[in-house]
């Protein structure tokens, strides 16, 4: 699945893991979903955000020249660190169709426990990916 994002034309999508900027409180995470929500609405994208123990998981998905604007802000972005791609390429169909961008976090759903519940792996990389998108999807919002 996983594939660049250069020469996409089509629907695609990202998923990244970021750790929060330590302190970054709740006035400010309103501030990012408020941004990125009036954004994604401009840039036909759509997605979700998990934020759990001081880490962002997101997936976005849309217009690859929406996805690659928005990815050189999210780089840019001190709000967060340690940007780490997990998953990229291109999309038949959006996950999240009726999101601009979901929002949830530990009291909602805890990623954390579901790992620790299913048989998915942390080790590899596109297990890891398969795990945070499974996660993400089961969420009942
Ligand atoms: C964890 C996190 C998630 C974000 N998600 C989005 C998003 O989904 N869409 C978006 O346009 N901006 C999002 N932003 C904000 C962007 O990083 C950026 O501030 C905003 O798009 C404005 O871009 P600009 O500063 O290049 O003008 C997010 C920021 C953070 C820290």
């Amino acid at each position: 699945m996983t594939s660049n994002l250069d020469d996409l034309q089509g629907l695609g999508f990202v998923l990244y893991r970021s750790s929060a900027r330590p302190g970054l409180d709740g006035a400010a995470m309103q501030d990012i979903l408020r941004t990125a929500r009036q954004r994604n609405q401009l840039l036909g994208l759509t997605g979700c955000l998990h934020h759990e123990d001081g880490l962002f998981f997101q997936w976005l998905e849309g217009p690859a020249d929406s996805l690659r604007l928005v990815l050189s802000s999210l780089l840019n972005d001190e709000r967060h660190l340690e940007f780490e791609i997990l998953d990229q390429g291109a999309l038949d169909h959006r996950r999240f169709q009726d999101w601009r961008m979901r929002f949830s976090d530990r009291d909602r759903a805890s990623l954390m426990d579901w790992f620790a519940r299913s048989d998915s792996s942390t080790v590899h990389r596109s297990d890891y990916a398969g795990g945070v998108v499974a996660f993400m999807m089961g969420i009942d919002i």
